[in-house]
């Protein structure tokens, strides 16, 4: 089975790209073959793989408006087990003219369907900072919303909205839609972010991943190179806490194939 995570979270700059970038070459590391979908205009997941986003020619937003099969959509990327749908600012236009169209939110979910069987046990779905038409297509394909989160009053506020798009999603296309909270840039030694995982551990409860993610100042040099943490520097502490989510995810994909 091809297991379907869509990253995503309307705030910006919570660390999206970076965890479907060192989640995937986690999951890539421990064996895993793993599609990466890029959906954001912003194109830094693509960007961080080495590819110019300009010189994309079948992108994620061709699957999406243009109904092109996605499998002519994906390029292989440096890491061996991690291919990509690229993308780049054309996906704009998508979430323009997105939903003109009935059943929109559909496209990519029956791309995939289409597409199916592929050869990837995990498709990492990044999206943009926006509760738009595009992340409501990552959401109504996805098995498991993943939403990386700070743990800032801000950050912790925004998942209201969240928790409404996921009602919404279940509501009309997914009803089986489950979601994690990833707490991202954690530091221990500041008071409001261990006060603030605390309240976030009381609301959420299992619905929070165990591991946290801390902050490690390799993840913001990893995609200068062009490879995954996991890759860059393995025994960094982000690479070893990206592969600890991706163990406690391929157990937790495994149970729900289970039930
Ligand atoms: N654990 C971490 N420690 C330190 N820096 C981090 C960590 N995670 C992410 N960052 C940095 O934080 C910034 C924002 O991360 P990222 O681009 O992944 O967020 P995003 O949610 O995808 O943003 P956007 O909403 O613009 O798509 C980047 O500079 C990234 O390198
Ligand atoms: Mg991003």
């Amino acid at each position: 089975m091809t297991y379907v995570v869509a990253i995503s979270n309307e705030k910006g700059g919570v660390a999206k790209t970076t965890t479907a970038l060192s989640l995937g070459g986690a999951l890539a590391r421990l064996g895993k073959k793993v599609l990466m979908i890029d959906l954001d205009a912003q194109a830094n997941l693509t960007l961080a793989l080495g590819i110019p986003p300009a010189r994309v020619s079948l992108g994620s937003n061709d699957v999406l408006l243009a109904s092109v099969a996605l499998q002519d959509c994906i390029q292989s990327s440096p890491i061996s087990g991690l291919d990509i749908v690229p993308s780049n600012t054309k996906i704009e236009l998508v979430e323009q003219l997105l939903p003109v169209y009935i059943n929109y939110a559909d496209r990519l979910k029956n791309a995939i369907a289409e597409a199916l069987p592929l050869p990837y046990e995990f498709i990492i779905l990044d999206c943009p900072p926006a509760l738009g038409a595009v992340t409501r297509n990552a959401l109504t394909a996805a098995h498991l919303l993943l939403i990386p989160t700070q743990a800032e009053f801000f950050s912790a506020y925004a998942l209201r909205n969240m928790m409404q798009m996921i009602q919404t999603v279940r509501r009309e296309g997914n009803p089986y839609l489950s979601y994690r909270i990833l707490v991202t840039m954690f530091d221990r030694r500041n008071r409001a972010h261990r006060d603030i995982y605390k309240q976030l551990k009381n609301t959420f409860k299992d619905g929070l991943f165990s591991t946290v993610i801390e902050v490690d100042t390799k993840l913001r040099e990893s995609p200068i190179s062009g490879v995954p943490i996991t890759h860059y520097t393995p025994k960094s502490r982000g690479a070893q806490q990206y592969r600890a989510l991706a163990e406690e995810l391929i157990r937790y994909a495994q149970e729900k194939e289970r039930h």
